[in-house]
């Protein structure tokens, strides 16, 4: 590895980090990191910090998942590479779907399509939404719903059915067709009701008036995460997504559940979906799939949508679509032993009781510190804080409080991210009760620095 002194003037200066301006990486240089272990990381001067960003909602397992290491080292010598495009497989990807239609057979999943990411997958389930209904003889069902909000990575298809200005605005027009529902998100709404039972109401009417005003004959499907993510960390009221299941399933528009942070524990539950109960067509998964140690993914779908694949006797059920690293073997093997781990953790116990104690805790920082306009989580290790300007008017933050809580937090003991006024935490799922101490500790600090 080149020296310190080099790393430092280089920084950003030849490569473009995402989600950024180029020109915000030349005055902020990024913090560059070095090492990690157990749930920590290092960063080139030393500083060690509890990760609760988790890598990106990713590395579920920690940086020290020894079995998955193997993996991928004993695969890149067996066979680094192979396709699955028509014609050939690999062992891996064979076991693998096996692997994970036990794991979602309780959501009603019975087949796997792999890919190489979160936005791969999003992509993927859009399309094939929009296939199942051509093969089905209905082609005028084209159109997208999906929530404010709510994030689906940024492919055209995923940024189009995207809910949040931020990642639409410089890349329009995108895809014609999808239409937007408000999100039910308690602290701020177009209802200006706080009441979750009577805002998820609320929102699944404006549901059925859109598909109304669309007409159900034009729409392919709805996408929404079970619980939204990068937006800030909604959860809904647990009536909401069997709610949106049963209107989608009414009017013949498929249900598309975007599992990439939800789907391997995260919120206390084995899925999102499975979280509140409801049973979609498609799931979309991905990161935590390989504990974030190899880009892949993968969309598992329903039976129903199987079958009509699979019985289609037009030739329209061919798939035009697919990845050059669909199925890549080095990512099967990964995720093979990642779903091993998983299991054998139970991991989704931990998430949930860990989840609870840092909620908990947030919630004892907010009596605290006036800047905390709103505590989101109780439902896993996926939770955020809101902060505002001024408590009773929920103001927005001044625009440079974000990062400077952020920046002295870190300078505590945890690393944390930063999304607009939110601060989001998506730790590694094998956290202790002392690395939530120290993350609540450090943001502790972090918000003093205002006072
Ligand atoms: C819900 C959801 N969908 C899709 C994506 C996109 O995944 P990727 O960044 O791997 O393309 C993300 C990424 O955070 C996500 O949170």
């Amino acid at each position: 590895m080149k020296d310190e002194n080099y790393l430092k003037a280089n920084n950003a200066r030849s490569f473009w980090h995402p989600m950024t301006a180029p020109s915000d990486s030349h005055k902020n240089p990024p913090t560059i990191i070095t090492g990690a272990q157990g749930v920590r990381i290092r960063d080139i001067d030393g500083h060690e910090v509890v990760d609760a960003v988790g890598g990106l909602w990713n590395v579920n397992l920690g940086y020290s998942c020894q079995p998955v290491k193997d993996a991928i080292a004993a695969q890149l010598d067996r066979l680094p590479y192979y396709s699955t495009f028509r014609g050939t497989s690999n062992d891996c990807v064979i076991e693998l779907a096996e692997i994970l239609r036990d794991y979602f057979a309780p959501d009603g999943m019975a087949r796997a399509f792999f890919t190489s990411g979160g936005s791969d997958s999003v992509e993927t389930a859009l399309r094939l939404a929009r296939q199942y209904h051509k093969i089905k003889g209905d082609p005028g069902r084209t159109k997208f719903l999906s929530l404010k909000k709510g994030y689906h990575g940024t492919h055209m298809g995923g940024a189009s059915v995207n809910g949040n200005a931020n990642f639409r605005t410089m890349y329009e027009p995108l895809l014609p067709g999808c239409f937007h529902i408000p999100a039910p998100y308690t602290y701020r709404n177009p209802f200006n009701e706080s009441d979750p039972a009577k805002l998820a109401q609320l929102c699944l009417q404006a549901l059925e008036d859109e598909i109304a005003f669309q007409g159900a004959g034009t729409i392919a499907a709805f996408i929404m995460e079970p619980i939204l993510g990068a937006g800030g960390v909604i959860p809904p009221h647990p009536s909401f997504m069997p709610g949106v299941a049963e209107i989608c399933r009414k009017h013949g528009i498929l249900l598309i559940s975007d599992e990439v942070i939800t789907a391997f524990g995260r919120t206390g539950a084995k899925s999102g979906a499975r979280l509140w109960g409801a049973q979609p067509d498609f799931m979309c998964c991905a990161k935590a799939i390989t504990n974030g140690y190899f880009p892949f993914g993968a969309v598992m779908i329903a039976d129903g949508v199987a079958e009509v694949f699979e019985q289609d006797t037009t030739g329209r059920a061919a798939i035009g679509h697919g990845y050059t690293y669909s199925g890549h073997p080095v990512g099967a093997a990964a995720a093979i032993a990642c779903m091993a781990e998983t299991q054998r953790l139970q991991i989704w116990e931990n998430a949930a009781a860990r989840g609870a104690e840092l909620h908990k805790g947030l919630l004892d920082l907010q009596i605290r510190h006036d800047a905390i306009g709103d505590v989101r989580g109780g439902h896993g290790l996926m939770l955020a804080i809101e902060l505002v300007g001024d408590r009773q008017t929920k103001s927005a933050p001044h625009p440079t409080t974000a990062a400077r809580v952020q920046t002295a937090t870190y300078k505590a003991g945890a690393m944390v991210r930063v999304s607009g006024p939110n601060m989001i935490l998506s730790p590694p799922l094998v956290l202790t009760s002392a690395d939530v101490q120290t993350i609540l500790a450090a943001m502790d600090a972090g918000l003093s620095e205002l006072s």
